[in-house]
């Protein structure tokens, strides 16, 4: 660790914090204890947050829980990264607001994925405060669980980017995380195996060694992470040099138009490059594949398989364990995940998953509340959406 950044840290958050590399020194993510995110931060503190994440690109804060920490206090704090993005699940007329710009509802408390949260395991696992924002979406098998529950097992999802198919896409995504599978159910000593893939999901053309890259996935409900600055600096000057002119169309549906962005992400505040998500099809049909301008969609196919497969080459990659308590933030542009193979539905809340994810946009800001033109909220985050207090 760089002596300056632990004495940074030291100053600001006091002599007991701690900053460690999640695994090597020169790789992604670290682990900082000792800072209470319960806590609104000074303008200073955000900064600091803020570069860390700039540099590291997953900075996991542990033991939030220990703090009285809610999910309101994770909205607070993703103000500074960004603008709140809303998840359209959280409304009861999304549709309706799509076609005539109806007045957004959310869902009633009864139909709400918290309350079939609760209704699980009643009396061992509660949503804690804050869990009904609309800005938060809750990842976790819970919803349909309990103890007549029949399990179910499910694969690893694409590779992919977190929102990168808008105009202005998601710069930062972050988990509190309530429950993480503590059993151990497979007769390899891990939480689940990882699945045989149904046909077709994978192009059938995906070269074999990317194939099988995509697969290495952790089975103990980690998320796994690939280090796209890194996978971006291991090219070559040429090499970089022909990334950086290219454009990428992204769009949600095949016959949408879509917009250009450009394929290597440069950080507004430190000016180092990243792959943005370079994934042909990060959400198998759910999303059009990307296109990179002025080549054939099989093209950019193969050209981006390519890129893919530098990004998840090993030392590239990270599996992040979720640990009850932390708060793990991570740079979408920096980084590429993948969820893990999954029990959707459980009968033991020893197999429980239950993460508060928040995603935002645009720029920093290191005083709240916001500053964010409501033109700029109108056009980009969808549905608008401003946290109410911070
Ligand atoms: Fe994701």
């Amino acid at each position: 660790m760089s002596e300056a950044v632990e004495q940074d840290l030291k100053q600001l958050f006091g002599e007991a914090s701690t900053i460690e590399p999640l695994t090597d020194e020169d790789r992604m993510g670290r682990r900082v204890g000792g800072v209470d995110l319960s806590r609104p931060l000074s303008p200073e503190q955000a900064a600091f947050i803020v570069s860390l994440l700039d540099e590291f690109n997953l900075v996991s804060f542990a033991s939030q829980d220990k703090n009285g920490m809610d999910v309101h206090d994770l909205e607070r704090v993703a103000n500074h990264f960004g603008a709140p993005i809303p998840h359209p699940y959280n409304y009861a007329n999304y549709a309706d607001y799509v076609k005539t710009r109806a007045a957004l509802v959310q869902h009633p408390i009864e139909s709400r994925t918290s309350t079939a949260v609760n209704q699980a395991f009643p009396g061992v696992i509660e949503c804690i405060p804050g869990a009904d924002s609309p800005a938060v979406y809750i990842v976790t098998n819970l919803v349909g669980s309990g103890p007549e529950a029949e399990p179910l097992h499910v694969g690893g999802q694409h590779w992919h980017t977190d929102i990168e198919f808008q105009p202005v896409p998601l710069s930062t995504s972050m988990f509190y995380v309530q429950r993480a599978p503590a059993n151990r159910n497979s007769d390899e000593g891990t939480w689940v195996t990882n699945p045989p893939r149904e046909e077709g999901f994978y192009h059938p053309d995906s070269p074999e060694g990317l194939a099988e890259l995509r697969e290495r996935l952790p089975l103990n409900g980690e998320t796994a992470y690939a280090d796209t600055a890194a996978a971006y600096l291991a090219f070559n000057d040429d090499e970089r040099q022909m990334l950086d002119a290219i454009m990428v169309r992204r769009r949600l549906k095949v016959d949408d138009p879509g917009w250009l962005i450009p394929l290597v992400h440069t950080n507004p505040r430190t000016g180092r490059k990243s792959l943005h998500s370079p994934v042909w099809a990060s959400r198998g049909k759910r999303i059009a594949p990307a296109e990179i301008d002025g080549m054939s969609p099989d093209e950019s196919r193969r050209f981006l398989d390519r890129l893919e497969e530098q990004c998840l080459q090993p030392e590239f990659r990270y599996d992040h364990p979720h640990t009850p308590g932390d708060v793990t933030i991570w740079s979408n542009f920096a980084t590429l995940h993948d969820a893990p193979p999954n029990l959707r539905v459980v009968n033991d809340p020893g197999d429980a998953r239950l993460l508060y994810r928040i995603s935002c946009k645009g720029d920093v800001a290191y005083q709240l509340p916001r500053n964010d033109n409501p033109a700029w909220i109108e056009e980009n985050i969808v549905p608008p959406y401003v946290t109410a207090t911070v």
